[in-house]
């Protein structure tokens, strides 16, 4: 049962990415496989830039944050190479089959699922893990490393708390999760936030404002408001609903290419347009507000227990599909077990938040604005 395997992560770094190199690696070398990492995600696996994980490569990293074989956005078929954008796959084909690799395991979220997709079209033998502090891959209850960033972000809001009672002040806190609300309002309702915005209830300031003095006039002088990256006011929402629209009716691709690039920047406005949101609710409230952003804390450091079990399960379930030579595969974590979901049903799909998820309910039931 002697086997190649190659694995490289890509994408964000997540809290639990060694946990699985390590699962992957420990339970392979004890079938008697060989496992060779990538270097920095596809980029590694075009430039032939590999380290064996050996034994010795894998102990001590199952608490240890990041990825030790580096990580990149760099997407196979649009690889920056100097100057120029070039089409590498057939580069990475070659290194896949010098390196007599028998599957290469790819572990990372909705990017990466989609290249993981081209590489196998291509006929290589792949195998995903679904890994993402959003988690928003599609076919899958959670992905690894969003139980970490979902306790980092509950922390901060906890501690938030202090100075918005304390100042009587507005604190309006953006969580990560690009364009899924997991995040936010898995820590908004964990942390107790007053308010909470994500990308797929689209907000009115007016009705956050007026939830905020509602509390002021009851007698609490601050409030917390948990606001995804993402999320957007239900002018905008519209707006890119009505350029999707145009876009789904023109034949002609210029139209369509030009309306694609508007939506794109209207998003790119929309990640990041957190402060704009904070100047309109002290204007609307006279309520002295601030801004904290969590950025890149959220992915930092070490896995959570639940993250490390996850990651632990989803890649000694690799291994047993690799025995099988079931590829093409991404193995999910479903109903309690883990399982091999077809790559061409994860790649392309976003795993949003559902408007009757029992999360939204319940934050509802306490009181909490959802901004609608
Ligand atoms: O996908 C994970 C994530 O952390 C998102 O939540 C966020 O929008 C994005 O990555 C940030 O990406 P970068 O590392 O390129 O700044």
């Amino acid at each position: 049962m002697s086997k190649q395997i190659g694995i490289l992560t890509a994408g964000g770094d997540s809290p639990g990415l060694n946990a699985a190199i390590r699962a992957i690696g420990k339970t392979a070398i004890r079938s008697n496989m060989q496992v060779i990492g990538f270097r920095d995600g596809f980029r590694g696996l075009m430039e032939n830039r590999s380290q064996r994980l050996d034994g010795r490569a894998l102990s001590g990293i199952l608490t240890v944050g990041g990825t030790i074989l580096g990580t990149s956005r760099d997407k196979p078929h649009r690889m920056p190479v100097g100057t120029r954008v070039m089409d590498m796959t057939d580069v990475m084909v070659d290194n896949y089959a010098r390196h007599y690799l028998d599957v290469l395991v790819c572990l990372g979220g909705g990017g990466t699922q989609k290249n993981a997709l081209r590489l196998a079209e291509k006929g290589l033998n792949i195998i995903t893990l679904p890994k993402t502090i959003d988690n928003d891959v599609a076919m899958t209850d959670v992905t690894l490393g969003f139980d970490t960033a979902l306790g980092i972000a509950t922390e901060a809001i906890d501690r938030l708390h202090s100075t918005a009672h304390s100042h009587h002040r507005i604190i309006v806190v953006e969580v990560m999760g690009h364009r899924a609300g997991w995040l936010a309002l898995g820590a908004g309702i964990a942390g107790g936030a007053d308010v909470i915005l994500v990308p797929e209830i689209p907000y009115q300031v007016d009705i956050v404002a007026e939830a905020i003095l509602r509390r002021s006039r009851r007698g609490s002088r601050f409030s917390i408001v948990a606001v995804a990256e993402g999320a957007c006011t239900q002018e905008q929402a519209t707006h890119i609903q009505e350029l999707e629209q145009q876009r789904a009716q023109t034949d002609d691709p210029e139209i369509s290419a030009s309306l694609k690039a508007e939506i794109k920047r209207l998003r790119a406005n929309m990640i990041g347009g957190t402060l704009r949101l904070v100047q309109r609710l002290e204007e609307q409230t006279g309520l002295e507000s601030r801004l904290t952003i969590l950025g890149y804390l959220q992915r930092g450091g070490i896995p959570s227990a639940a993250d490390r079990l996850l990651s632990t399960c989803l890649g000694t379930a690799c291994v047993e599909l690799i025995k099988k030579e079931h590829y093409g595969v991404m193995v999910a974590a479903r109903g309690g077990s883990y399982e091999a979901v077809p790559l061409s049903q994860v790649a392309g799909n976003v795993k949003l938040v559902p408007l009757d998820h029992p999360w939204v309910q319940s934050a509802g039931a306490v009181g909490t604005c959802l901004g609608n």
